[in-house]
């Protein structure tokens, strides 16, 4: 007797169970919800699917990180929504090389720690830049500027070390990033690089890279790749690269964008115009500034409805246009992981906050991540 009340019990708990599963699945329920808590239903954004997912048989979506996003609630939204790292400073040749004799790896070792352990792809940034160097690499003792002959010898060591040390690691390297000169009627950048190294200092990074990994992509990089005037030059610098029969294999658009730049069709154009050399190319520092270039003012800082529309509409036109040209594009990068914190916040207006990314400062997924996840 006691056996038999205790199965009906048992019945009926099972039977509460089955009705309350299928009740709180049911989308009526959402409704229900907004009626007895006062809340409305919860949207999607626990969705188990991370932007990579939507966009596996596209293209890797990758992710600028240092070291510090490594772990906490960032990291998780990495693993979650990236399967691509590049790192954001820690391998610049300031910071990876500060003295002529010595290399400091820890924070390069640790990014690459991390995407090995979590099955995500690497891309190495940057061996050749004149931004972020050391204070002795154009220098010699006396603090004369070296010889053409010791600066090149020194970045041969440099690009031959580092892309040594991650070989097998490291699928793609940024190796020259923007050499080309912003004015129109200037050809190369007059950086150290050149003015010292001259023209040849961009193929010979190139070989050196290439030697120190022969199976790792070499990318040249630059910005503004969407103004038609710039976009001319990049290409001369590439064709001229391609026929002499240096190892580039790719460009990589840096996309640092706004609500107005690239137009869909300036977009079209950059990647028609430079796959046609045969060039893989990648977008490796996409974000969309929510200001416009001639926007100064830093207390107009507001990430108003109107911007946050305007932004939703550019990211959607951008991952429309780069999922239409997947056979030409092979990575998709983004600048920093959340509105947390953005290099814009910095520039070109010091101390303006910018909302650059797909991801709010609470790390959840902005309006514009459902537009680039609706397709
Ligand atoms: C350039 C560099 C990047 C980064 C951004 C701004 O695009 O390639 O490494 O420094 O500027 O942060």
């Amino acid at each position: 007797m006691k056996k038999s009340v205790n199965s009906h019990c048992s019945l009926n708990i099972i039977l509460i169970c089955v009705a309350m599963t299928i009740l709180l699945c049911s989308p009526i329920v959402a409704c229900a919800q907004t009626v007895l808590t006062g809340n409305p239903p919860v949207p999607e954004t626990n969705s188990v699917r991370g932007l990579k997912d939507y966009y596996k048989n596209f293209f890797p979506i990758g992710v600028s990180v240092s070291p510090a996003s490594l772990a906490g609630a960032e990291s998780d939204l990495i693993r979650k929504n990236f399967s691509s790292l590049s790192a954001e400073n820690v391998m610049k040749s300031g910071l990876i090389h500060p003295q002529e004799n010595s290399y400091a790896w820890d924070n390069a070792d640790r990014i690459v720690d991390f995407a090995q352990q979590n099955g995500l792809l690497i891309r190495g940034h940057t061996l050749c830049w004149h931004k972020q160097t050391p204070t002795w690499l154009f220098k010699d003792q006396e603090g004369k500027p070296v010889t053409k002959e010791v600066l090149l010898a020194r970045l041969k060591e440099h690009i031959q070390t580092v892309v040594s040390r991650y070989k097998g690691k490291i699928y793609a390297w940024d190796v020259v990033n923007e050499a080309i000169d912003d004015n129109d009627s200037v050809f190369l950048r007059g950086s150290d690089w050149y003015k010292i190294g001259g023209e040849e200092f961009i193929a010979d990074a190139f070989k050196w890279a290439r030697e120190a990994d022969p199976k790792a992509l070499l990318f040249y990089n630059d910005y503004n790749t969407e103004s038609p005037a710039k976009r001319a030059k990049i290409f001369k610098l590439l064709k001229r690269l391609k026929e002499a029969g240096v190892p580039v294999d790719g460009i990589g658009l840096q996309g640092h964008w706004d609500l107005t730049t690239p137009t869909e069709k300036t977009l079209r154009e950059s990647i028609e115009k430079f796959s046609s050399l045969g060039l893989q190319v990648q977008v490796t520092e996409l974000d969309v500034s929510v200001y416009s270039p001639a926007e100064k003012d830093p207390s107009n800082h507001q990430f108003t409805t109107e911007r946050e529309q305007r932004q939703m509409e550019q990211y959607k036109m951008i991952f429309r246009v780069l999922r239409e040209y997947k056979k030409e594009i092979t990575g998709v990068t983004f600048w920093n992981v959340s509105d947390r914190s953005s290099w814009l916040d910095n520039f070109p207006v010091r101390g303006r906050k910018n909302y650059p990314l797909l991801f709010d400062q609470q790390l959840h997924p902005k309006k514009a991540f459902w537009e680039v996840v609706k397709f």
